[in-house]
């Protein structure tokens, strides 16, 4: 099989043109005050996980280089954030909304217009299917549309007074302050820009460090963000992360860590700020959602939805389903359906038409997966699948483990990669148990026909997980739903109105209702002079 699996890779000269890179992608310079500012140092060399044939047998094609810039460069970056949000006195931070937004826009307009090397890059980088790189990028724009719709609405809710007990206010949104924003790999242009667009729309200056697998991509879009906003609003920082951040937090001049990616990266960083209760965290972390299917479940349907959601993107998804709980009286029927279906799905290269399994962007993740088949093997699991497992380079085609238990690696840990744990269970009790004891808590997935099963299973979940999926996998979307977790899954809410309350507070002008102050309060208002006290209503 081994031999077979090389030959999904194709040598240089035969990939279609129209998906290459016109050149490899070398940056030397990065957006900081305002400037694209040139780098001479250290840089990254891009290795893409699509290999190709050479006659030294499979190599990673190098699609490009980029900076690894060091603390110097990111604390320089971090007193442009400062100066540009000047104690929320800036230019940024006091803009009206209707302002904020046209410059939104036009950023947007600019990124569309870079669209195709973005998703080409998405692509190259991250081993992503051509179609789920588009769709990658256009559900970006939707969300920052969205957003900006979003914001109108809050923005008309608040162009009013209102009047209690004799005081008259106003009451807005108001920015947070400096925001550090980091991306994870397997989203780096869709869920960085959950976080980065509403921080940046509600008036934060931010630090933006790309992913460290998905940073090429945002290159092509510096120079919009540099013409889009004032100076010093959005600063990019490059460079290892544990060399170039411990430092930002400790400076004490973040005021919002938002990042999605690994919960002890999370904690570590938050411990490094002087002021914890000046720092904000909106995190998107760990999960390690369960499916439980009953006895009653329709079986096809509970198969169809187990191998897209633990299988979609090779199974790198926050929300995939990363462990299967199937009633033990219908396991063997299960497994033989699942082992089916997977074996229809198409693996090869990215831009092949219908592909679904492609190589992987981590290097050690084949490894890893490698390390955790065999563990559960030796604790008495067994691949159910032909071939599940098998590895060529950056490709790992995937494995279904059964009977997985709790001694395995497998059944705490989260593979994030195309191996599918499956767990027999006697007594509904048992996932239950299992999701109580996990120190995650974002989605669970439960399939079953019967009205009474499901209903028994949903108030116990949901006070443990943060979304229940009913004959469905575990997914964000839509992007208007609340997008949270439990206990090490998640701090803080996404969904496009929730991310921007996340990345503001609110702030009100209060006096009392007397005369006098109604006719200053006129007066600013008729005059124009404040952005805050406004009846300005955005159409
Ligand atoms: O990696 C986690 C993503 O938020 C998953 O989003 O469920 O839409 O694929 P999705």
């Amino acid at each position: 099989m081994n031999l077979e699996l090389e030959s999904i890779f194709y040598e240089e000269s035969n990939i279609p043109p129209e998906f290459t890179l016109e050149q490899q992608v070398d940056q030397r310079e990065f957006l900081s005050d305002g400037k694209m500012i040139p780098w001479e140092g250290q840089i990254n060399e891009v290795f893409s996980p699509i290999c190709v044939k050479t006659k030294d047998g499979l190599q990673r094609k190098r699609i490009g280089s980029f900076p690894v810039c060091t603390e110097k460069e990111s604390m320089a970056a971090l007193d442009a954030a400062v100066h540009a949000f000047d104690n929320g006195r800036g230019e940024w931070p006091t803009m009206s909304v209707a302002d904020r937004i046209i410059c939104v826009e036009n950023f947007t307009k600019k990124m569309i217009e870079k669209k195709d090397i973005v998703v080409k890059l998405i692509m190259w980088e991250i081993g992503k299917s051509y179609t789920d790189s588009i769709k990658e990028f256009d559900r970006t724009v939707e969300y920052i549309y969205a957003t900006i719709d979003a914001l109108k609405d809050i923005d008309r809710q608040s162009s009013r007074f209102e009047i209690e007990q004799g005081i008259i206010a106003q009451i807005r949104r108001s920015p947070l302050g400096v925001v550090l924003c980091m991306g994870p790999f397997n989203y780096p242009l869709n869920e960085t820009f959950t976080t980065l667009i509403p921080a940046l729309i509600m008036g934060n200056t931010l630090l933006f460090k790309p992913p460290k697998h998905g940073t090429l991509l945002h290159y092509p879009l510096l120079e919009a963000f540099r013409t889009s906003f004032p100076k010093g609003v959005v600063n990019t920082i490059y460079g290892r992360g544990n060399n170039i951040v411990p430092s930002l937090m400790q400076s004490g001049k973040i005021n919002v860590l938002t990042l999605i990616g690994s919960s002890k990266v999370a904690d570590e960083l938050k411990k490094l700020h002087p002021k914890v209760n000046r720092l904000r965290a909106i995190l998107g972390l760990d999960a390690k959602n369960a499916a439980i299917i009953t006895k009653d479940a329709d079986l096809n349907l509970a198969v169809s939805e187990t191998v897209l959601g633990s299988l979609s993107f090779n199974g790198q998804r926050c929300t995939a389903i990363k462990i299967v709980y199937v009633h033990r009286s219908i396991a063997q029927e299960f497994l033989k359906r699942l082992t089916a279906e997977v074996e229809k799905l198409k693996f090869g290269m990215p831009w092949e038409k219908g592909v679904s399994l492609t190589p992987l962007p981590e290097l050690n993740k084949p490894a890893y997966l490698t390390e955790c088949i065999e563990d559960a093997i030796a604790h008495g699991a067994k691949v159910i699948n032909p071939n599940g497992g098998q590895v060529a380079e950056s490709f790992v085609y995937p494995a279904i483990m059964y009977p997985v238990n709790a001694n395995m690696k497998l059944y705490r840990e989260e593979q994030f990669g195309p191996v599918i744990p499956v767990v027999p269970f006697d007594d509904l009790e048992e996932p239950i148990e299992y999701l109580i004891e996990s120190s995650h808590g974002q989605q669970v997935s439960i399939f079953s026909n019967n009205a009474a099963v499901i209903s028994s299973l949903i108030d116990p979940l949901v006070n443990q997980v943060s979304r229940v999926n009913i004959n469905c996998q575990c997914q964000r979307g839509p992007d208007n739903f609340p997008f949270t977790g439990r206990k090490d899954s998640a701090e803080g809410t996404l969904s496009v109105v929730d991310a921007l309350r996340a990345f503001s507070i609110r702030s009100l002008v209060a006096a009392k209702f007397t005369d006098d102050n109604k006719k200053m309060l006129n007066e600013i208002v008729s005059s124009n002079s404040s952005n805050f006290l406004s009846t300005k209503y955005i159409f």
